[in-house]
């Protein structure tokens, strides 16, 4: 099938990289000519373990290309449109600039029959105001809506190899033909058996930001039974552990720490209290402001507890802050707990020295003020506390009795409980995790 994706930012040059793979021809479109460049010779703008071999396998086999050209989408049967929707500046919707400018700057390229496919997360109710735009413009093309529910890191194999897929098509006769369209697209995961859903527009776009929500629920859950944990002398990992043996409950999303981040679940939460709000049902997801605000204490109590443990004044020590990302195998610092952390700490004054495998150049990007550097040693150097942010395997293989070696003061915040808390302390650390003794 010859199908075309117009944005190649994460989803978009993931999504094309992942469909070219799956033997279809495609052309990436994005209106970033560096962005176009640089993924014309097979090379991700981002860390995304396994993407630069798909991408570059696909582009010498010729099934895929990039363009920054719109006309260049002619021809291609199916059109999807992942471009990003940000939060809005000044408020928590969701910004649909880039989704309308797409879908407008297609309209003049779509042949008869085509099938324009969303894949953008977007406010409910968005899919049924551009299926107008496209039919009040004279086209006969369709419209579907197809979320995406792939994890950073795990991003290749997810597209090819998704939980489920979800269709959001019109009724009748239009809906079984895009159907039969997406179906060509999705053969080889249907071939599979991968589980389908095949739904209305409203409900598709809904499947996206309430799976996101449930998520973004979970954490902030454990995390909530964190904090009470601290006030009673619980602990929450084993709580969690516990929980979680309930088939019903899940172990899964249940590791309390200092709450998530990225480019999705905040903002996802936020866009969809801001369009619960619009239709008149804020109290129906009231509860997601408080699943942002637990989420955002965790990071102030991961600051509070440096600040308590340092064992000097804030603004005399030196904090080695491991992890920027907003969580391992990634690059992506939006919305990061960890950046957040050393921003916060080095706003107190503390000389806060920040690594992370793949998160510098992004974090000096938006914060140069803080000091980085690219070995874990260098970090450990005479700091007064340890702080990790970001469960990445090399911190979690740091041998407590080296890392001793090079510090000024045993002191480790635990930020992800994911360290051997008892290898830790039998190295006379003192070791701090989230929600435990
Ligand atoms: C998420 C959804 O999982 C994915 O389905 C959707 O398409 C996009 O948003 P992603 O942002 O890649 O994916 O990250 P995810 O692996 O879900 O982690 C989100 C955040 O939650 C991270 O900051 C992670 O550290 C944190 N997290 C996750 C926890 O704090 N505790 C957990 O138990 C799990």
């Amino acid at each position: 099938m010859r199908i075309s994706v117009i944005g190649c930012g994460y989803l978009g040059a993931v999504h094309a990289a992942a469909m070219a793979e799956l033997g279809h021809d495609v052309v990436g479109i994005d209106i970033d000519a560096a962005k176009i460049k640089q993924l014309s010779l097979g090379l991700p703008p981002f860390f995304e373990p396994g993407l630069q071999a798909v991408l570059t396998s696909a582009i010498a086999s010729s099934r895929l290309s990039f363009s920054t050209d719109m006309a260049d989408a002619r021809g291609a049967q199916v059109h999807f449109v992942a471009v990003g929707t940000p939060q809005k500046n000044g408020s928590h919707a969701a910004d649909l600039t880039y989704v309308d400018a797409a879908v407008a700057a297609l309209l003049p390229h779509l042949g008869d029959g085509d099938l324009v496919v969303g894949k953008s997360t977007v406010p409910v109710g968005t899919a049924e105001r551009l299926a107008e735009v496209i039919s009040s413009s004279g086209s006969t093309a369709l419209l579907a809506w197809n979320p995406e529910f792939l994890r950073e890191g795990f991003a290749v194999a997810d597209t090819i190899s998704p939980d489920r897929l979800v269709y959001g098509v019109p009724s009748g006769a239009e809906g079984k033909t895009a159907t039969a369209l997406l179906n060509e697209v999705y053969r080889d995961a249907l071939a599979r058996n991968t589980p389908l859903v095949v739904t209305d527009y409203a409900t598709a776009e809904l499947v996206k930001v309430a799976a996101n929500a449930f998520l973004a629920t979970k954490i902030s859950f454990i995390n909530a039974m964190a904090e009470i944990a601290e006030v009673s002398g619980a602990d929450v990992t084993q709580l969690a552990d516990a929980i979680g043996y309930d088939a019903r409950i899940g172990r899964r999303f249940l590791n309390a720490g200092v709450g998530f981040g990225g480019g999705c679940l905040p903002k996802d939460i936020r866009a969809f209290t801001a369009r619960a709000e619009e239709l008149g049902r804020s109290e129906s997801v009231a509860f997601l402001k408080e699943v942002d605000s637990i989420n955002l204490r965790r990071r102030q109590r991961v600051v509070t507890l440096t600040v308590s443990q340092v064992g000097r004044p804030v603004y005399e020590a030196n904090v080695a802050v491991l992890g920027l990302s907003f969580k391992p195998n990634s690059d992506d610092v939006r919305d990061s707990p960890a950046l957040d952390v050393a921003v916060q700490l080095s706003g107190l004054g503390a000389r806060v020295v920040a690594t992370d495998p793949q998160g510098i150049e992004n974090s000096r990007a938006r914060h140069p003020q803080l000091t980085y550097c690219v070995a874990i040693e260098e970090a450990l150097r005479d700091a007064d506390a340890v702080v990790l942010v970001t469960e990445w395997p090399e911190y979690l293989s740091i041998d407590p009795a080296w890392a001793k070696t090079l510090v000024r003061t045993p002191v480790i915040i635990d930020g992800r409980n994911a360290l051997d808390a008892a290898a830790w302390r039998a190295a006379s650390w003192t070791y701090v995790g989230l929600g435990r003794p």
